[in-house]
């Protein structure tokens, strides 16, 4: 499944990615953002139903200046604390700034966010080729794309679906910024089980790949050649 999962990402068609049954048991939609169209963020909004976001390499998001929001918040008294997150006490979130392309109108609408996601796969890609790059040109916060910052050292450091996405990205070849959005349940409104997101999967021809597959094959020798 590792294999058809990082050709499928590199094509550019959607994966589910489902964390670890000892952590959030989640599955997301997972894309390169620099093929999300609107009728990809549609699919998300309609058939995923949680949030969508972008993960950004921590390389690019350093040369891009996107900080992790609780450094910024850090001053105001609701910043989360260490070890608040449930499922992952050594960790925190990853969320970076939410942001509009300049050229948006609301932000929020399909075109907008697809326009805001590319734009941004855009910049990640130009500042890991050392191209000269001005994010706040082209962006503005509050906005209605969540960016999200991997880990420095990627799997070795968290095991998100920011980090999980990004290391497939990293071993596709890619420009490694993915969007991702968590599935929910209708009926419920709990995270999809992974069999409901694996029948999604069967019946919509997608690759549903699960993280310690990632992880196996990012720690594997030689991965990374
Ligand atoms: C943002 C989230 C999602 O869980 C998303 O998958 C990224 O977070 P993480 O890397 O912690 O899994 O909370 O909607
Ligand atoms: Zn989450
Ligand atoms: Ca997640």
């Amino acid at each position: 499944m590792i294999d058809a999962a990082i050709e499928a990402l590199a094509k550019g068609e959607f994966i589910l990615l489902y964390d670890f049954d000892n952590r959030e048991r989640e599955t997301d939609f997972a894309i390169r953002s620099d093929a999300v169209t609107p009728a990809h963020i549609r699919q998300m909004r309609k058939d995923g139903g949680g949030l969508i976001c972008t993960a950004v390499h921590p390389d690019a998001a350093k040369k891009l200046g996107l900080p992790f929001a609780h450094d910024v918040l850090r001053g105001c008294g609701l910043v989360e604390k260490d070890g608040e997150i449930p499922y992952d006490k050594k960790n925190h979130s990853s969320f970076s700034l939410w942001v509009n392309h300049r050229e948006t109108y609301t932000g929020i609408t399909d075109r907008d966010r697809a326009l805001t996601i590319t734009a941004v796969a855009d910049e990640v890609k130009r500042s890991l080729n050392g191209g000269g790059h001005n994010f706040a040109a082209h962006f503005r916060t509050p906005g209605h794309v969540a960016l999200l910052r991997a880990a420095d050292r990627l799997l070795d450091e968290r095991r998100g679906q920011t980090e999980l996405s990004i290391a497939l990205a990293v071993m596709a070849g890619i420009t490694p910024a993915v969007t991702i959005c968590e599935m929910l349940d209708d009926e419920t409104g709990l995270a999809l089980t992974k069999e409901d997101a694996m029948d999604y999967a069967r019946k919509h021809g997608l690759v549903f790949v699960e993280g310690q597959d990632v992880l196996d094959r990012w720690e594997s020798p030689g991965a990374l050649q």
